[in-house]
């Protein structure tokens, strides 16, 4: 799996990476992590035990998965400094400001090069992204809500310590919610990896340079964050809110189809899935199991449902392969979780930070790595002589 560029003759570039990781067909609406549907590990494992997959190649046996288990756990602190990172971000900052601004400032606190061998510096750094990504997560948000920050709690699984370092408060004890933990730890698994998207193309690029992998995350937190990205679970919900109720479906979906109307379903469409993203058929299911959890019924998810049946039985987005995507549901079920908007895409990032330090180590360990370097067909001016002021 070497990372390369393969040009064509002419002056337009092809740009392809060979990886192991993640297999998508957007034809079929098939998505595997190293081979394994999504589906299966969605319902069958935790989120740790792939990301050990997704990072090792294999899923791990007792021994392999208490190991990581246990080096995970043990790295989920942070340095206590770190905090004053966030006292200078006013508190209506976006969450993603945050973390793009802390995840990138971790370069300053952890300086692999303590390791003896490369490789050793890049298994801790794998740990250490993976372990603590959670824990500034919840500090973003503990931060943007005024609240004091929660330290992790060992005894606790990644997805409940992740639950309780959000929503534990000093003033009364917190429980976490066994169906609760079990689908945000079903939505990290979902969000895991996708092959060479937007934001882990960025984590590829800045990585080829041999960036620190911590500045390697932050700039590819910094390109999730768009709208027709990881940003598109906040602009999806925000969207389901603004159509309200179902008699006004009709009205947006004209609006979607009229090309004099910038307006976008959000949630709707993929640069590669033409059909279903499988994703979203188990967003949906996990949607309905916490809102009947919880007890929620939620108008917006009502408009969802009917949307989406709408559309895809409307020939325009049909004959696009327009299909609900992964940010569809995501956003009803998160705000079903207790998380406002804003916080949708850090959520995201924390579940792709293992997909992107992932692809990063697979990029890395390929020996004949060299920076990436994109081409481009230029059409601007031919040479010219330059024109002094005065005669212009
Ligand atoms: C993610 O790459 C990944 O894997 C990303 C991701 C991941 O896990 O990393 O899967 C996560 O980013 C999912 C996508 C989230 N974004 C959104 O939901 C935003 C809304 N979607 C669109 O902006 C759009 O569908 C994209 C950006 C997702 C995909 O854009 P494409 O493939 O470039 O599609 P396009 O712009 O070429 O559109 C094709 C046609 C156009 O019409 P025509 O010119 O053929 O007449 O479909 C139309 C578009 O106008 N179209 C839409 C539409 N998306 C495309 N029309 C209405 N609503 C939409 N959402």
């Amino acid at each position: 799996h070497t990372g390369h560029f393969t040009f064509d003759p002419g002056f337009t570039s092809t740009c392809s990476t060979e990886s192991q990781i993640t297999f998508i067909d957007g034809e079929k609406g098939q998505l595997l992590y190293r081979g394994y549907p999504i589906e299966q590990l969605a319902e069958q494992s935790t989120f740790l035990e792939v990301a050990y997959l997704l990072v090792n190649g294999e899923l791990p046996d007792d021994k392999q998965y208490s190991k990581f288990q246990n080096t995970i756990t043990h790295h989920t602190m942070l340095h206590d400094q770190i905090e004053s990172f966030f006292q200078g971000f006013r508190r209506d900052s976006h969450p993603m400001a945050m973390l793009t601004g802390t995840v990138g400032a971790l370069s300053g606190f952890y300086h692999d090069d303590q390791h003896t061998t490369e490789d050793e510096a890049r298994d801790i750094a794998i740990h250490r992204i993976i372990a603590k990504i959670p824990t500034l997560a919840a500090r973003c948000y503990k931060y943007r809500v005024g609240q004091p920050h929660v330290y992790p709690d060992n005894s606790l699984s990644y997805a409940g310590n992740f639950l309780r370092m959000c929503f534990a408060v000093p003033a009364e004890p917190y429980v976490v919610n066994p169906v609760i933990e079990k689908a945000m730890d079903k939505i990290f698994i979902l969000h895991a990896d996708h092959e060479q998207n937007a934001s882990t193309s960025t984590v590829r690029l800045a990585g080829s340079s041999g960036a620190n992998p911590y500045a390697c995350m932050a700039a590819g937190i910094a390109c999730l964050w768009g709208p027709s990205h990881g940003g598109a679970n906040e602009a999806a919900l925000n969207m389901l809110r603004e159509i309200g109720t179902v008699d006004r479906i009709p009205e947006f979906i004209a609006r979607a189809k009229d090309k004099n109307d910038p307006f976008r379903l959000m949630g709707f469409g993929h640069r590669v899935y033409k059909s279903m993203d499988p994703r979203a058929t188990v967003m949906r299911k996990t949607t309905h199991e916490v809102l009947g959890e919880l007890g929620i019924t939620n108008p917006v998810l009502e408009v969802a449902m009917e949307l989406e049946k709408i559309a895809m039985n409307e020939e325009y987005f049909v004959s696009r392969g327009l299909y609900p995507n992964v940010d569809f549901y995501s956003g009803i079920v998160l705000s079903a979780l207790g998380f406002p908007t804003d916080m949708f895409t850090v959520l995201f990032s924390l579940a792709r930070t293992t997909g992107w330090i992932s692809q990063w180590n697979e990029m890395l360990e390929d020996p004949s790595q060299r920076i990436g370097r994109p081409r481009q067909l230029y059409t601007g001016a031919t040479e010219r002589d330059y024109v002094p002021i005065g005669k212009r």
